[in-house]
């Protein structure tokens, strides 16, 4: 059914799922907005673990194995951090997942378009996803598979017409009604769906394999100036294409700043809606700077990306 982005469709997923006294589990690369309908709840008799993740923000399914108790219902996992692009071990957590009947959802708000994704095989039970990034929709669009039966156990957000079963003054139960209430964004799903062809027609390993090329090139490049941190696994395969770095002596900000207003150059500073994330990376309340990289990216505009900041690292110095 479609929201009209990944924090509603994670909202209602968490929301709708999760009772008082019921115990969720989920890492610490979360971004805010599943940190926080979890933090909501928590408050409210839900109780939260959250699995710690290694410096460059891996998890271990062990350490989620441990972490399941007598209560536990759901685990709430991104499919890739927006800090430091890692790959979470998704597949081995829907084994676990289907082993203990608990339900899992996947947050792929950065993963949708550019890894491959097939809910049954990786036992997925609820899969948010945002529009507007790698599935090339327009802002205002975003969605949640929700798999059969699971419907049940999830109340909607919010109620009202849907155009079906009008004569009912009560909600349909059927899907996707049950959730769609009101005029959705019809022009921006449009657009979502020309996105989603255009993908399936250039097919999702070509995408991937372009992106971790451009990825790994960066990576490199970065490798080689020494002022510069690279956070994250350093490593184009085990990442999608978000890097994060800092230059010695700099700060986020007024590196991000200086792309901007000397190169032309947009990228993000500060957390990145994810402080439980820089936390684990030892980067809080700092920051990063974050680069991301697109498939209609260029070789050219990396090499110049990295001239740029071999240029900031050089001025810092004098
Ligand atoms: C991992 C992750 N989850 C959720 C979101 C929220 O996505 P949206 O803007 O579609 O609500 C983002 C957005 O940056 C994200 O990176």
């Amino acid at each position: 059914m479609f929201t009209k982005n990944a924090t509603e469709a994670l909202n209602l997923a968490i929301f709708g799922l999760l009772l008082p006294g019921d115990h969720v589990i989920t890492s610490s690369m979360e971004h805010n907005s599943a940190m926080r309908p979890l933090r909501e709840l928590e408050s409210k008799g839900v109780e939260v673990s959250v699995i710690r993740c290694s410096p460059r923000g891996e998890l271990d399914p062990g350490d989620l194995m441990t972490a399941i108790k007598k209560n536990t219902k759901a685990v709430i996992l991104t499919h890739a951090s927006n800090v430091t692009g890692t790959i979470m071990p998704v597949r081995e957590v829907g084994n676990i997942t289907r082993e203990h009947g608990l339900i899992l959802c996947v947050d792929s708000a950065q993963t949708a378009g550019v890894l491959p994704i097939d809910v049954s095989e990786m036992n997925l039970d609820l899969l948010a996803f945002s529009g507007h990034k790698s599935l090339f929709g327009p802002q205002g669009t975003g969605g949640l598979y929700i798999r059969k039966g699971i419907e049940e156990k999830i109340k909607p957000l919010i109620v009202g017409g849907t155009g079906s079963r009008s004569e009912h003054e009560s909600q349909p139960d059927f899907m996707p009604d049950r959730y769609e209430s009101g005029t959705l964004n019809t022009a921006g799903l449009a657009g979502l769906g020309a996105g989603a062809e255009y993908i399936l027609r250039k097919g999702i390993d070509h995408i991937r394999t372009k992106e971790i090329l451009l990825t790994q090139y960066f990576l490199d490049g970065l490798k080689s100036i020494s002022s510069v941190r690279i956070y994250g696994p350093g490593e184009a395969s085990r990442q999608i294409s978000v890097v994060s770095f800092n230059v010695d002596g700099l700060t986020p900000s007024e590196v991000s700043f200086a792309f901007d207003e000397q190169y032309g150059i947009l990228s993000r500073p500060g957390l990145h809606c994810a402080p439980s994330a820089h936390r684990t990376i030892g980067t809080f309340p700092g920051g990063t700077v974050r680069f991301s990289f697109g498939y209609f990216n260029t070789e050219e505009e990396i090499n110049y990306a990295l001239d740029a900041v071999r240029q900031l690292s050089r001025r810092r110095k004098e």
